[in-house]
């Protein structure tokens, strides 16, 4: 047998047992999961000889994407740079960033005016016309792994577009079809759905169903009417959606983020959000990754309170996805923004670091999504802060209707019934920026870059891979454009998915624009991060009582090497009552430091390491 065929074989040997119990017991079906061995044979043979190395290269060093050296950055290809080849061009760019994963945003082909952004897939397997070809993804792939890059793509599996091929034939009444997705002929089913099924988009795309006349059917739209959702009972669909992945991933993609994986499963009389049958199909998805692109990881999009998170790693034995997003910290850092108290947070953080360092989770500050106030309400009860007032408060101080606040941004679903809004806003406009530079007010532009910057160093000094959102490295403020597109004007995401202005980025070489700011002292940091072994995702991590609720602390500590990070999530000058034993030194200004009793100027920060 040939060394490629055997290589094969033994990764598929490994896995065979697991992977028919799985699949025999969500689908009774000895001939599809036949077909399936033989897909993954047939998409093994045709994946490049390069990724094949990459592949044995990273099955022997299972931790690639854990050191403190990854650093990524969310865009979309047209808002960044045009297309595909304008992104390959900007590579350089990107690397001045510090940026050594690149997120693309959903590029596969979608009808223009219903693509939910992009995450209404009408070809898996064909590029968007206007950003590109396949072999441009392929080419950009192969150009971003010369300079150390990794490539990051959406999986939309929970959904395709009404104008996938699939839904046409559906349409058409082909039964064969019309079982790949739900359709009913009268509301009686999904009538019942109805009282249990929460609803994604209660303002913008009420309710979970969609008639559709010609058909004379409903058919199940979770998220926005022209998204059907796909029905995983049937094996056709699982397949086929394997085999998409699989094709996806030969074009070079070293991380795959499956997109709202909780809700790939439906059962009557549920929620339909995170049943067991979605984690055999992650397990099972993990497992035809490893046998046939090793090198591939999987980042899973649940956005779930932490209780709901943490099972869909897997287990050590049963690992499921590589990475989650670390989506409830993320929410509970502008919770403490907005109320200078940082209290939720640190038991925020104390439930993360406890976890097993062996958990992967993507940091950020604000993705291409709204910010959903999903925080640990029952905690803050006790501290007389109550959920509808206390949500209604954080969107006031988002929006700047509270007193002290300059802070700007839009309302995302705002339900009245439940009164549930959620947030959307750039970094930078959420930290003042926006309204600093409209009164071009010196004093005001310092101060938002001094939070943006406090913020991004709380989030680097987290463990796992942080994540940028493009235009957020020169501090990009909130683009209302979107309005007069009425493609977008319902969809208040738009605001902060603003094309990318290289006019303005070209400010960042000066220390003095509001840009030069932001770039330079990320720049700064990212540097610091990368260089320093403190910050490896294996590193012993602690948070530190300050005695004093605006300002947080947090110690990381690996081989000997230890640094402290202190945190002002309040306008006010601060002491924060530490003592920690040892003498240190300031990462940004090399100063000696005594990390005792530490004064700590308004939204403030100090990265400091012990000699
Ligand atoms: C994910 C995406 C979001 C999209 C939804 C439906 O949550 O992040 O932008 O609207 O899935 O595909």
């Amino acid at each position: 047998m040939k060394k490629q065929e055997l290589v094969f074989q033994k990764r598929l040997e490994r896995h065979h047992d697991e992977l028919k119990w799985l699949y025999m017991e969500l689908y009774h079906n000895e001939d599809m999961f036949a077909e399936l061995c033989e897909k993954l044979h047939d998409y093994y043979m045709e994946r490049a000889e390069w990724l094949k190395e990459l592949d044995l290269e990273r099955e022997s060093d299972p931790t690639w994407y854990k050191g403190n050296d990854l650093l990524g950055m969310m865009l979309y290809i047209d808002n960044f740079a045009g297309n595909l080849k304008g992104v390959k061009n900007k590579l350089r760019y990107l690397e001045s960033c510090n940026v050594n994963y690149i997120h693309l945003m959903p590029f596969l082909d979608t009808p223009k005016g219903r693509s939910d952004g992009g995450y209404a897939v009408s070809d898996f397997r064909k590029v968007r016309e206007d950003l590109g070809t396949m072999e441009d993804l392929a080419k950009l792939s192969e150009a971003c792994h010369k300079k150390g890059m990794n490539l990051c793509m959406d999986f939309v599996m929970n959904h395709t577009s009404e104008d996938h091929e699939w839904a046409k034939k559906a349409k058409e009444g082909d039964g064969e079809y019309m079982s790949r997705y739900f359709f009913f002929d009268n509301y009686d089913i999904p009538a019942e759905y109805e009282k249990t099924v929460p609803q994604v988009f209660p303002t913008t795309a009420p309710g979970n169903f969609t008639w559709y006349e010609e058909v004379g059917h409903h058919v199940m739209t979770t998220f926005y009417p022209y998204q059907w959702d796909l029905n995983y009972k049937n094996p056709r669909v699982f397949n086929e959606m394997m085999y998409n992945f699989l094709f996806l991933a030969n074009h070079g993609m070293d991380i795959i983020r499956i997109d709202a994986v909780p809700y790939i499963w439906k059962e009557l009389g549920t929620d339909c959000r995170n049943l067991p049958q979605v984690h055999t199909i992650v397990r099972l998805m993990r497992m035809i990754g490893e046998i046939v692109c090793p090198s591939v990881v999987l980042l899973g999009e649940v956005v779930m309170e932490p209780i709901k998170v943490v099972p869909y790693f897997g287990t050590l034995e049963k690992p499921e996805c590589h990475m989650l997003y670390n989506v409830t910290t993320m929410a509970t850092t502008w919770h403490s923004v907005a109320t200078r108290d940082v209290r939720l947070l640190k038991k925020q953080m104390d439930i993360v670091n406890a976890l097993p360092k062996d958990y992967t989770f993507l940091n950020y500050l604000r993705c291409h999504d709204d910010i959903g106030w999903g925080l640990d309400y029952a905690t803050l009860l006790t501290w007389g802060m109550e959920e509808v007032s206390h949500k209604k408060f954080l969107n006031d101080f988002f929006t700047g209707k509270v007193e002290g606040s300059i802070s700007r941004g839009e309302l995302y679903n705002d339900d009245p019934i439940i009164m549930d809004a959620r947030f959307c806003g750039t970094t930078s406009s959420m930290c003042g920026m926006e309204v600093a530079l409209a009164d071009m007010d010196e004093e005001q532009i310092k101060n938002a870059a001094r939070m943006d910057l406090m913020l991004h160093a709380y989030m680097f000094t987290q463990s796992g891979i942080p994540m940028l959102y493009s235009g957020d490295e020169v501090g990009q403020v909130n683009d209302y454009s979107y309005k007069e597109d009425p493609d977008k004007a319902v969809d208040s995401r738009y605001v902060h998915r603003g094309a990318m202005d290289w006019e303005l980025a070209k400010k960042r070489t000066s220390k003095k624009t509001s840009q030069g700011m932001i770039f330079q002292g990320l720049k700064q940091l990212e540097q610091l991060r990368k260089e320093s072994h403190v910050f490896d995702a294996d590193a012993q991590v602690w948070t530190v009582d300050t005695y004093d609720d605006s300002i947080l602390c947090i110690i990381r500590h690996k081989d000997g090497e230890q640094m402290c990070g202190i945190f002002n999530f309040s306008e006010w000058d601060k002491t924060a009552w530490i003592d920690e034993e040892g003498d240190y030194v300031d990462m940004i200004t090399g100063e000696e430091r005594v990390m005792k009793a530490v004064n700590i100027p308004g939204h403030d920060f100090i990265w400091a390491k012990r000699k």
